[in-house]
């Protein structure tokens, strides 16, 4: 039986599923880890947490569908994209790893587009302008305030590309990863000499490049015994998360496009060509399908914001909070519009489609009458708006549209599947198995034992979508009129921000 085994490297924790031969689930488990904030707006996690939590995951699968060893055949990794994990000529782990949502490299963005000629030169030799969260300024920031760690510098790895260096001991990542480095030629799906040259950095730093179902490696001798696995195991390239997740959906060809709300928001659509936004508001980066591209734009707090809601205002002093299934009861307790109350929901600034590390979230409108269901419901429907901006801006630039997916935990709410379709004035239908990103590298990991001629098949023989939730007409015409509104409100306070 020819078993595999996805691994998706979160912001949160450590999740990882086995399927076999036809795609069917075997076992799944998942493990936390915390992230650290050591100065507003800066975020980090050490690499350690998320080694400890993948040979975890991996063993408690392993015991979970009672597999032997020589059954597992291939592993696919996933992980939060852009993270720079900084590792010594012994490679030891030099400082903790800078997230996706860290907003310090403001600076180094700028010092980027000028060393490049200018945001379009940028944009033309890595198909993106420089934003705080990618990986090529974090390299710059730790160049600029902490040059000692720099020198001692040998790599530079992904999230996902460590755990791999751990697992096989090679320095490896793929396209769709390495585009949100912002060192990539996503039109090549090569490294860009030209732009390294630029920010003089040694071509050393980086991983070698693969195609996400190439395979990188095998598992070494040591974490084969650790894992309970055999050193015939492979590990193909694998993707990003949210390349990875729209495997796991099945979006695989043109005109399908999935919104995804985790602790980001994600609306991703697949692209046959490489296609730009001039002004950089999307991302275009390769997806995980062998040359193909994908557009996507994303807001940074879409669940956190709900989350960080429910920590930090719902919560008792001992502990425990208001289930997310009360706060969305009382949520729909409320009109659609929540009376006039509207969420920003920038609470670690936003990318698309501000592109401004210093935006901040807000609540505007509030009245005596706005309960606790209130803010709830403007809370998400904010973030569900900052999704419409992203579509709005495909739509905009002719990115086809003919099924809308809702995936991430999220879509597990029926009450803000039908906020979607509502908000988007679209039918968005949801996915019957939405196991997100680890399902679709497992599925890449599939393709690499032969399971699959290639990914597209083995998604065509295993992504089904589920229920249709339909615009409702009376809700739309009170989201058509928000909207604007929404868009309008950071207009007004785009100023402010910085001086907060
Ligand atoms: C994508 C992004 C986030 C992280 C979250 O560009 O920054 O979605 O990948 O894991």
């Amino acid at each position: 039986m020819s078993v595999c085994i996805g691994i998706d490297i979160g912001t949160s924790g450590t999740k990882a599923l086995a399927i076999d031969a036809t795609g069917k689930i075997l076992a799944e488990a998942s493990a936390t880890y915390p992230c650290y904030h050591p100065q507003p707006l800066w975020s980090e996690q050490d690499p350690e947490d998320w080694w400890r939590a993948t040979v975890k995951v991996v063993r408690t699968v392993v015991k979970r569908a009672k597999l032997k060893p020589a059954a597992v055949a291939a592993i696919g990794l996933s992980g939060q994209m852009h993270g720079s994990v900084f590792l010594d000529h012994k490679n030891q782990v030099i400082r903790p790893a800078l997230l996706w949502n860290d907003q310090r490299t403001a600076a180094e963005c700028e010092e980027i587009e000028r060393r490049a000629g200018g945001r379009k030169r940028l944009i033309k030799m890595v198909a993106n302008p420089a934003l705080t969260g990618f990986t090529a300024p974090k390299i710059l920031w730790l160049r600029n305030n902490e040059p000692r760690n720099f020198e001692r510098t040998a790599k530079v790895l992904l999230p996902k590309d460590e755990i791999r260096r751990r697992l096989t001991g090679e320095f490896a990542t793929e396209v769709s990863d390495a585009s949100g480095m912002l060192l990539l030629d996503v039109v090549k799906r090569k490294w860009s000499k030209r732009l390294l040259s630029k920010l003089e950095l040694d071509a050393d730093l980086l991983a070698t490049c693969y195609e996400s179902e190439d395979i990188t490696g095998t598992l070494t001798r040591d974490t084969a015994k650790k894992l309970g696995l055999t050193t015939d195991c492979v590990v193909v390239g694998g993707a990003g998360d949210c390349a990875a997740g729209a495997l796991g959906n099945g979006i695989v060809r043109s005109g399908l496009l999935a919104t995804s709300l985790g602790t980001s928001g994600v609306v991703f659509a697949h692209s046959d060509e490489p296609q730009f936004d001039p002004q950089g508001r999307l991302h275009t980066f390769c997806h995980a399908v062998r040359g193909k591209w994908h557009m996507m734009g994303v807001t940074l707090t879409a669940g956190g914001s709900l989350g960080w809601f429910q920590d930090a205002l719902c919560t008792s002093a001992t502990g425990k909070s208001v289930s997310f299934e009360q706060l969305t009861a009382e949520a729909g307790a409320t009109p659609p519009g929540a009376e006039g109350l509207q969420f920003l929901p920038y609470l670690s600034g936003e990318r698309t489609p501000h592109l401004d590390p210093y935006a901040r979230g807000a609540l505007i409108g509030l009245t005596l009458k706005h309960t606790r269901g209130h803010v709830v419901r403007s809370i998400l429907e904010g973030v569900t708006y900052s999704l419409r901006d992203c579509l709005s801006i495909m739509q905009d630039l002719g990115v086809p549209v003919r099924q809308i997916r809702a995936t991430g935990g999220g879509a597990k709410s029926p009450f803000w599947h039908q906020m979607q379709a509502d908000v988007f004035g679209k039918p968005v239908t949801t996915m019957a198995a939405d196991e997100g990103a680890a399902y679709g590298v497992a599925l890449l990991a599939a393709v690499g034992a032969g399971n699959f001629k290639n990914i597209t098949e083995a998604c065509k023989a295993t992504v089904e979508t589920a229920e249709l939730a339909k615009p409702n007409a009376k809700a739309r015409k009170v989201y058509d009129r928000g909207f604007p509104v929404f868009q309008g409100l950071y207009g007004a306070l785009k100023g402010e921000f910085p001086k907060l």
